[in-house]
């Protein structure tokens, strides 16, 4: 066989940081930082180990909206002042904080600094934010640029260090960390931590609250906020059998132990993959563990995004469609193939219904997105996720399950504590699978060009045709087989519910609710896609308002309140919207307040 030659890849540049890569570099952090409830404020210091190329004159750290106080630098044991400069605020980017580095070398920087209280990494929640309404809490959400308005931090997934913390919070709180951390508060207030693997700034957080703790035997274990530590704990009976078999398919897990925390309701997303303490939202608290794919998700992150990582937000992809890819694989392996396959098709449909929305010749349907001038937020949608775990089922397809179990296994290991841009990942892939296999695949049609190629793996689930016949018969004759239901899980549920006419008459609507009861579901992902289709239907009138609006009010997470509030849009309902909107959003994280005003504030398609 000729060996091909494969052409050098340039390095990746990343369009929203400041950091002068080439030049310095963050090694380690040691951060000493207080937390004030009543101001809404963190301060202390921040102190970087750095690597210097030697004729680097100077360091530049992402900062936003951050208050600078002084900037030391040591050099031979001593400290001494150093000099820096705050370039121009950017949108989203936060400003360049350039530190002058002697010629004479130095070992460290310290900088004394404290975040403002409209931060938009933290949300600062009130007692009666909370679930037990007795103590405020505190969480950080890194991803994607955000950490720099709570930390002046070289901000880009390409550059890694470690870290070390200590963090004084009120006594009757508890802090932990993306780290090693605390089972329970001490009476100091004072927390210590240690990262010792080398992460990216997006995956450091900090949460703050009134805690517990309870383990999942040996490696795992959840914290939650006293009330609802019990139901989480059985909610996430399984994460050790998670872990174990995430590891049986994808190598060695790297980071020690593996943790959840429950947050508050705003949280804005479901899940946070920071290493060793999965950030979470209470809504896959459903009683009936019907919701952990969720968690499978943010512990295959584990692998893909957190030991392989996306080299900028361009290649966001490569963390969330690897990722999705992964979560499938763990809850085949732990549930079976039907359960994964209902969730991998709810996944296609999701995708389905956003290349709809973004149109098929859309940019923003390339794998490779670009953002540059943008929020990197504007490009994380289910494309990386859904078209990026398509393109690696439809490789897995082509080479076969064992050639690809090995080769992803192989792929982690290379690319351990490295990060990769999509243009590297492509090389990897010829080079690695498909020269050696002799198969003719079109990469670039997937990674740089709109829509879905033809050749894509079908996805088809046995249960939700089975689902399909129930709803024709429903539509037809307007009943539901009970016995055919009883057996029915949350994702036939959903299933059934994305495909109910939205022009039946309202005697249909209200036959089913009476039934079922899902205007008062327990179940988040139930009464999100039933809210929306009574809204589409114009059932949400004299039936579930009300639950709408508690949903909204009380849930902050963006991937429920977009849709709805999109529904109430596109129905005519501006004026609900808004009024919902203006009581809702002092509950809502800054993230998904900007997304909501962002729809409210678009103008209406013509
Ligand atoms: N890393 C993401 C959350 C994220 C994405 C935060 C982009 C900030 C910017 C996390 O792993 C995720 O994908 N969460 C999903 C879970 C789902 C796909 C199972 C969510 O929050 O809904
Ligand atoms: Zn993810």
């Amino acid at each position: 066989m000729v060996k091909k030659e494969y052409p050098p890849i340039p390095a990746p540049i990343d369009a929203h940081t400041y950091a002068n890569v080439a030049e310095a570099v963050i090694q380690h952090l040691e951060l000493d930082l207080t937390v004030d409830f009543e101001k809404h404020l963190i301060s202390g210091s921040a102190e970087y180990a750095l690597r210097t190329d030697s004729s680097a004159r100077n360091i530049t750290l992402d900062i936003n909206g951050l208050q600078i106080d002084s900037v030391t630098l040591e050099s031979n044991g001593s400290w001494i002042p150093g000099e820096f400069n705050i370039g121009p605020e950017a949108p989203f980017l936060g400003s360049p904080l350039s530190i002058e580095l002697p010629e004479s070398g130095i070992n460290k920087i310290r900088i004394f600094y404290q975040t403002s209280p409209e931060a938009d990494a933290l949300q600062w929640l009130s007692p009666q934010q909370t679930h037990d309404k007795q103590e405020p809490f505190l969480f950080t959400q890194g991803q994607a640029v955000l950490t720099r308005s709570w930390i002046p931090i070289q901000d880009s997934p390409g550059i890694r260090f470690t870290y070390h913390a200590k963090i004084k919070v009120p006594k009757q709180l508890l802090a932990v960390m993306s780290a090693g951390n605390p089972r329970e508060k001490n009476d100091t207030g004072v927390y210590e931590f240690d990262m010792n693997q080398p992460i990216p700034a997006y995956l450091l957080a900090l949460a703050v609250g009134d805690l517990s703790f309870s383990a999942i035997p040996d490696r795992c274990g959840v914290y939650a906020e006293p009330g609802l530590i019990d139901a989480a704990a059985f909610e996430f009976a399984d994460l050790e059998k998670m872990v174990t078999t995430a590891e049986s398919l994808f190598g060695p897990y790297q980071w020690e132990r593996y943790d959840l925390i429950v947050l508050p309701p705003s949280f804005p997303f479901g899940g946070m993959e920071n290493p060793r303490l999965t950030f979470a939202t209470p809504t896959i608290i459903a009683g009936d563990r019907s919701l952990t794919a969720l968690i499978a998700h943010e512990l295959a992150h584990s692998w893909s995004g957190n030991l392989v990582t996306n080299a900028t937000w361009e290649d966001f992809w490569i963390n969330e469609g690897h990722t999705v890819y992964l979560e499938n694989r763990i809850m085949e392996k732990l549930y079976g193939k039907e359960y994964a396959d209902m969730l991998a098709l709810l996944g296609f449909q999701d995708l389905m219904r956003t290349i709809s929305d973004l149109g098929d010749s859309s940019a923003d349907t390339h794998l490779k997105l670009q953002l540059a001038g943008r929020d990197p937020d504007d490009g994380m949608n289910d494309i990386a996720y859904e078209k990026g775990a398509l393109l690696l089922k439809t490789l897995e397809k082509e080479v076969g399950r064992q050639t690809f179990d090995a080769f992803l296994k192989q792929y982690f290991s290379d690319y351990s504590f490295k990060s990769i841009s999509t243009e590297q990942w492509e090389q990897y892939v010829q080079q690695h699978l498909l020269d050696s296999l002799n198969i003719d695949f079109d990469l670039k049609a997937w990674l740089y060009h709109p829509g879905i190629p033809d050749q894509h793996a079908e996805i088809i689930s046995n249960k939700f045709e089975q689902v399909d016949r129930r709803v024709k018969e429903f539509v037809r004759i307007g009943r539901l087989d009970r016995s055919s239901t009883r057996t029915w899980t949350t994702h036939e549920w959903l299933h059934f519910i994305r495909h109910l006419p939205t022009e039946l008459h309202t005697s249909f609507y209200e036959k089913i609710d009476n039934v079922y009861n899902f205007s008062d579901s327990g179940n988040a992902e139930i009464l999100a896609a039933w809210l929306e289709l009574s809204i589409k239907s114009g059932y949400v009138e004299n039936h579930n308002q009300k639950q709408l609006e508690v949903f909204l009010t009380e849930v902050g997470r963006r991937k429920f309140l977009l849709p709805l509030f999109k529904a109430l849009l596109e129905t005519g309902r501006r004026d609900l919207a808004e009024q919902i909107f203006n009581k809702a959003e002092k509950n809502y994280h800054s993230i998904s307040s900007k997304s909501i005003r962002d729809l409210l504030t678009a103008q209406p398609a013509i």
